[in-house]
């Protein structure tokens, strides 16, 4: 299982060494357009296997795409990351010309491989992603609900001082500051709805908490996050390379499902060796469909500035 991972930085790296640790890929390349970074990074990763025991093998390039070739699952983190104060969606003058160029070198080299879009604005990125490869539709995925229902979950456990094991919960929508839905009507601790443990008012700050999640990171980082993003990416890598058939919240392009069409957008979707081997249609509350095509109406005109 070969993954290719495009962008050496924070995200990039963290993703390889989740990837490695997790040691289900024969090879990962990592590849960056800064002189000999991605060639440092993979040293230094590949320095860790004795040490914490993997045998996957990292291998870093300056901008050469022929390393990619034949790659199962391309992972496309390059672009700037947002600074303090600025939205995900900022991000798309600098970010659309390098997802287009980064997308196509790597169909070029792997058309069989799945894509996976990180680069914000995430969703608007992926739905680039599709229009310029024309990759058949399960094969190009967006990760940022994963992301999200992990921060998710960590506000629920801190606001039900309950274990994050204890917890499952699921962000749909938009990967935006204002977009994104988390299913407080799905939450649970242990199969117990968590509206059983905590009050609305409580519910609703770990909501909105959530929707925060990057825009926090960032300002008391300075610069977006990278540890939980590169493990998202990780799990959905996993969930393809070994066709565990998992359910996770992935930005997907909608032909109909949840009465969208035309976008890319967070809904839950099975993974396997085929990509998005379903998209899942969930019984959704009435504020919950409406917050999701709220959310659908901000990626739209997102997706506008690209003038496909
Ligand atoms: C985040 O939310 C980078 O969009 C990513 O941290």
């Amino acid at each position: 299982m070969k993954i290719t991972i495009v962008g050496a930085g924070a995200v990039g790296a963290s993703c390889a060494e989740y990837i490695a640790l997790k040691n289900f890929a024969s090879e990962v390349i990592l590849l960056d357009i800064k002189q000999g970074f991605a060639e440092g990074k993979s040293m230094d990763l590949m320095q860790c296997a004795s040490l914490n025991g993997f045998d996957t093998k990292i291998t870093g390039t300056t901008n050469d795409y022929s390393k990619t070739s034949n790659s199962n699952i391309c992972v496309i983190t390059s672009g700037i990351p947002r600074k303090p104060g600025m939205t995900r969606e900022e991000l798309i003058g600098i970010n659309a010309g390098i997802v287009k160029e980064v997308s196509l070198n790597l169909v070029n080299y792997s058309p069989d491989t799945i894509l996976i879009v990180v680069s914000n604005p995430m969703d608007t990125m992926t739905y680039l992603a599709h229009n310029v490869t024309n990759l058949p539709k399960n094969r190009i995925i967006g990760m940022g609900g994963a992301l999200d229902s992990a921060r998710f979950k960590y506000r629920l456990a801190e606001a039900l001082d309950a274990p994050v094991s204890d917890i499952d919960g699921m962000v749909i929508g938009g990967h935006s500051d204002v977009g994104m839905v988390p299913l407080t009507s799905h939450a649970t601790r242990n199969s117990i709805n968590v509206n059983q443990f905590i009050s609305n008012e409580r519910l609703e700050k770990v909501k909105q908490d959530t929707k925060v999640g990057g825009a926090t990171l960032t300002k008391l980082l300075g610069t977006s996050a990278w540890y939980a993003p590169g493990a998202a990416v990780s799990g959905l890598v996993q969930a393809i390379a070994c066709d565990q058939k998992k359910i996770f919240p992935c930005s997907a392009l909608l032909c109909g499902e949840y009465d969208l069409e035309d976008l890319c957008i967070g809904v839950p979707v099975v993974l396997g060796v085929n990509g998005i081997e379903k998209i899942v249609e969930i019984k959704l509350t009435e504020e919950d469909k409406i917050s999701l095509h709220k959310s659908a109406d901000g990626v739209k005109k997102t997706n506008q500035l690209l003038k496909l």
